[in-house]
């Protein structure tokens, strides 16, 4: 089953994943507006906002989100986010989704 990841803000074509592709490889390869660093959910490095049906974080991960992007429910680490639904990323600080301003 695949799953359509598309890039709101930016000229990135969308993307069709398998479920559960490790976002962080792929969206590397691809060129993708999301920048990556440790990939192990603790550098920040690939805090975005996500439209979509996403497992909740885990403890770890809330507990970087809770410093990084307080109060912000649509904020995720894109590093340790579990593909299953289709998706859209925007890197988080930017305009989003026609959304109030993050
Ligand atoms: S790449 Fe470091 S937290 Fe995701």
């Amino acid at each position: 089953m695949s799953h359509t990841i598309s890039f709101p803000n930016s000229e990135h074509g969308d993307l069709s994943l398998e479920a559960h592709t490790p976002l962080a490889d792929e969206l590397t390869v691809q060129n993708s507006p999301i920048l990556f660093g440790c990939r192990t959910g603790i550098c920040g490095t690939c805090l975005v906002t996500v439209v979509g049906d996403v497992p909740p974080a885990k403890a770890e991960e809330q507990e970087l989100l809770d410093v990084l992007a307080p109060h912000h429910p649509q904020a995720r680490l894109a590093c340790q986010i579990d593909l299953t639904q289709d998706l859209e990323i925007c890197p988080y600080g930017t305009a989003h989704h026609n959304s109030a301003p993050v």
